[in-house]
């Protein structure tokens, strides 16, 4: 109600409302509003005083610093003494400007207040003090004018002043210097405690290594992926940096693999011996495929191949060499570099980190069964293709899951008719056998929806040139190529219908109990 009338008789104001409420008779009202005015009176007073000691303490500031009023750099610390100068004092002020010029020249200064005003209340003794002292220790004196004008901010840093309790420089490190959370900073701490008894110094250098080796990133990519290998491989960060540039080199020199793409994706290679582990696995490597280009493009898209264990690397190229002695005899003149392993490593390079026997003999010895090998020493004069001639045709279909994807499609392939087998897998000796390609073609993408399209639309064409090619089935070229437009193309049908029945009964599919449904009926199942 008051408030009404403050806001009622301040606007539309004085002589006419007032004389209106005299000619009205009430006096009460009259009362009121002289003594709001007189109220207003005192406010405007107050203001004018305010705005006065704000542009005092801003005079102050900008005389101190000598600079100039300019409205775009100023404003944030004009609004900051409007908000705080109830609990700002001249002295206080005073005292952070001391304290500011006292370690920066006035540039430096005036960007910080500019910046984070906020240092204003800051206690210049308890806290801004201890706060640059710790802050001089982590970076050193002429890297901290650089940080600061990088983060204004830095100087508010929390935990440094004489009560945030213990300093601990590492933590600081970590989220000044990497952006690391205080989540993942207690991370690290947990898993891997002795970075914390690391010299910061050390630290910044091993960081400084990596930045002026990762010329292609910018400051804030660099920082992302050194902090990602922080997270990941901490021990690296503890190595001699002369260590680091050391693998670094040969890394880059020997190996052909970049320092960007070492940071990124495999920072482990850098806790690797050159003498002990690294140079041993290249030799050996080496061996499979000589021309260098070649090994560094194999290296680049898979480099974790360099850190799996050197008798593990062995006992898969030993399992692909025996595959090949088994099919072309142990006297052929095959040397490693027309081997079989050489063809994974060149062609299926991740391949070589999957477990031999837990996933690669699994697959193979499946394979087998299903291209009709019936054993590694199977006849040279067979009519089939040897295991190492189907598994160099297409290298890729080892770096598929068995269960997830080889065994599904096979079982479609078998449903289907393409090609028989009996229960336990085996082909029949009179069936056809599926080349790698075929059998790598994805289930849900491409041979459901076709299959059960090409179905559907059997006996239902008008067009009977396109009758007459459907009548004698759906080839297996067809229902693997590439493109729907070649598969659509072939029977005349519609494109555009096509991809809407596949858009529909793609996430149908995602259920795997519905594949066998859907593979056995040839219809649909609603959802
Ligand atoms: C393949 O199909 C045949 C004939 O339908 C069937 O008897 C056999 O069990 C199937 N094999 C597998 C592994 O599903």
């Amino acid at each position: 109600m008051w408030l009404r009338w403050v806001v009622f008789l301040i606007f539309p104001s004085s002589t006419l409302v007032k004389s209106f409420l005299l000619i009205r008779g009430h006096r009460y009202a009259h009362t009121r509003t002289v003594a709001l005015e007189e109220q207003l009176q005192k406010t405007h007073h107050k203001n004018t005083r305010t705005n006065h000691k704000v542009r005092g303490l801003l005079d102050h500031v900008l005389n101190r610093l000598h600079q100039e009023w300019d409205e775009t750099k100023w404003s944030r610390l004009r609004n900051y003494l409007y908000r705080s100068q109830e609990k700002l004092t001249e002295e206080q002020v005073k005292n952070v400007l001391d304290f500011l010029l006292q370690h920066l020249d006035e540039t430096d200064a005036a960007l910080v207040l500019q910046q984070s005003p906020r240092i204003l209340r800051k206690n210049a003794k308890t806290s801004l003090e201890p706060t640059y002292q710790f802050l001089k220790d982590l970076y050193g004196e002429s890297l901290l004018s650089v940080a600061l004008k990088r983060n204004p901010d830095l100087l508010l840093t929390r935990g440094a002043g004489y009560d945030g309790g213990v300093l601990e420089l590492v933590e600081v490190f970590l989220a000044e210097e990497l952006a690391l959370s205080q989540r993942q900073i207690a991370t690290i701490k947990k898993d891997f405690p002795v970075l914390f008894q690391t010299p910061v110094s050390k630290l910044l250098s091993t960081v400084y290594l990596f930045r002026t080796r990762m010329e292609h990133q910018t400051h804030e990519q660099a920082t992302v992926a050194i902090a990602k290998m922080m997270l990941l491989h901490p021990q690296i960060f503890i190595l001699s940096v002369e260590s680091i540039e050391h693998r670094i080199e040969f890394l880059v020199k020997e190996c052909g693999l970049d320092t960007d793409s070492i940071v990124r994706n495999a920072g482990f290679l850098l806790g690797l011996s050159i003498e002990e582990n690294l140079e041993p696995k290249l030799k050996l490597l080496s061996a499979y495929i000589p021309n260098r280009e070649m090994l560094a493009t194999a290296l680049k898209s898979h480099p974790q191949i360099l850190g799996l264990a050197q008798d593990t690397l062995q006992a898969k190229f030993s399992y692909f060499d025996r595959i090949d002695a088994d099919c072309f005899g142990t006297n052929s003149v095959l040397t490693a570099d027309d081997s079989l392993a050489s063809r994974i490593l060149l062609r299926a390079t991740p391949v070589l980190s999957l477990s031999l026997e837990k996933n690669i003999i699994p697959k193979i010895e499946f394979l087998a069964k299903v291209w009709g090998i019936e054993s590694l020493d199977t006849s040279p004069r067979s009519p089939r293709l040897s295991l190492s001639e189907q598994l160099r045709q297409y290298p890729s279909i080892l770096s598929l899951s068995l269960g997830g994807n080889i065994r599904p499609t096979v079982e479609f392939y078998n449903r289907t008719s393409y090609i028989e087998l009996d229960s336990s897998w085996r082909l029949q000796p009179w069936s056809i056998s599926l080349r790698g390609r075929d059998l790598a073609a994805s289930l849900s993408n491409r041979l459901l929806p076709r299959w059960h399209f090409f179905h559907s639309k059997l006996f239902s064409k008008e067009d009977s040139n396109a009758q007459r090619a459907m009548q004698k089935g759906l080839p297996l070229h067809i229902l693997v190529s590439a493109t729907d437009t070649t598969f659509c193309d072939e029977f005349n049908f519609d494109a555009t219908e096509y991809s809407v029945f596949k858009r529909e009964a793609i996430p149908r599919l995602k259920f795997s109990s519905q594949f066998d449904t859907w593979v056995k009926t040839g219809r649909p199942i609603d959802v």
